[in-house]
């Protein structure tokens, strides 16, 4: 049972104060430490995934209410031939931040004869499982993994002698988690890196608040697990004490932003110790954790525009709640 006293949530013993005086604080502890100093509160999503966080984005792909991930593989499916058409032959895909490498394949069944294919993930361990099981599947294609974060600079290895074009597939509407400056950043770096090719874009489409609100509040409770795995995140890595029960998954949606918001609210008023120092949250004081920014196909072209690109065609789902974007890269 809950009270709504103040709570003093110790932090006891802290790696980040007893680590050697040479090693420099992970940057989450950095970011953590920056978020608690600040008001409004708010972290990067990025610290969402580590392992327990991406198996639990992973259930929320699987969610009724959470529509993205099914209506994304949808129009992928119903147009992959469309789409294969504007790669043609001999063709180079470059994913940015590749998962499962679930949606590749729909494009790689479509196409002809890829040249190479080559993902981009930040997490050696989870490209590499992923990367054997494609191998498997597609004994013929060269699959050159590339470990980096993607949202940094990128040295992409040189396209191979005689290949077509270069395209760049981000799907999933990952660009929705970026602030509108981390969007048009990313996008100019990656045609700079396409030049002469084009970008498979996903972008989740602006629609009904009432499904955007069910996609991020889900009846089991999954996006709810997902959003205090940050703290739980923080508990086991950094010996923080963060008490999950203290605090409330919150998601609704921003209209004039045009973005989902997802914050953990804190349930009472309690002080939680970091670093040496103690940081207060009030009843109702929030930590905000996540932008998912929705789009139209005309601010999505203004955005791709500003950044260089030139926008071709478009592929939605009947209900018009999901796009895919083609988009040719600066020459
Ligand atoms: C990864 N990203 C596009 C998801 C989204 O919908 O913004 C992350 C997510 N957050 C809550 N549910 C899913």
């Amino acid at each position: 049972m809950l009270t709504r006293d103040l709570i003093s949530v110790e932090a006891g013993s802290d790696p980040a104060d007893s680590r050697p005086p040479d090693q420099a604080p992970s940057e989450f502890a950095c970011d953590l430490t920056a978020a608690l100093a600040s008001r409004p509160r708010s972290i990067s999503p990025k610290y969402f995934y580590d392992a327990v966080g991406s198996q639990l984005f992973d259930r929320i792909c699987e969610l009724p209410e959470y529509y993205p991930t099914r209506t994304e593989l949808r129009i992928l499916e119903s147009n992959a031939r469309e789409i294969a058409a504007q790669m043609g032959p001999h063709a180079e895909i470059v994913e940015f931040g590749a998962g499962s490498l679930r949606k590749v394949r729909l494009l790689l069944d479509a196409m002809k004869q890829p040249a190479r294919y080559l993902p981009i993930d930040i997490s050696a361990e989870h490209l590499s499982l992923s990367v054997v099981a494609l191998q498997r599947d597609y004994p013929g294609l060269q699959v050159q993994p590339v470990i980096a974060d993607y949202t940094q600079r990128l040295r992409l290895p040189a396209p191979l002698p005689g290949a077509g074009r270069r395209v760049g597939f981000f799907p999933g509407s990952t660009i929705g988690n970026f602030t509108p400056g981390e969007a048009l950043h990313f996008l100019r770096a990656a045609g700079q890196e396409l030049r002469g090719g084009a970008l498979l874009l996903g972008a989740d489409l602006v629609k009904d608040p009432a499904v955007l609100h069910a996609a991020y509040n889900d009846a089991q409770g999954v996006t709810a697990a997902f959003n205090l795995n940050l703290l739980a995140r923080a508990n086991r890595e950094l010996g923080t004490r963060f008490v999950l029960e203290q605090f409330d998954h919150s998601a609704f949606y921003n209209a004039p932003l045009q973005r989902i918001e997802m914050h953990l609210v804190s349930r009472l008023r309690q002080t939680v110790a970091f670093g040496g120092a103690s940081y207060e949250f009030d009843e109702g004081e929030a930590l905000h954790t996540e932008n998912s920014y929705k789009f139209t196909i005309a601010g999505l072209h203004a955005l791709a525009q500003r950044a260089g690109f030139r926008p071709g065609p478009v592929w939605t789902d009947p209900d018009r709640l999901f796009s895919v974007h083609w988009l040719h890269a600066p020459d």
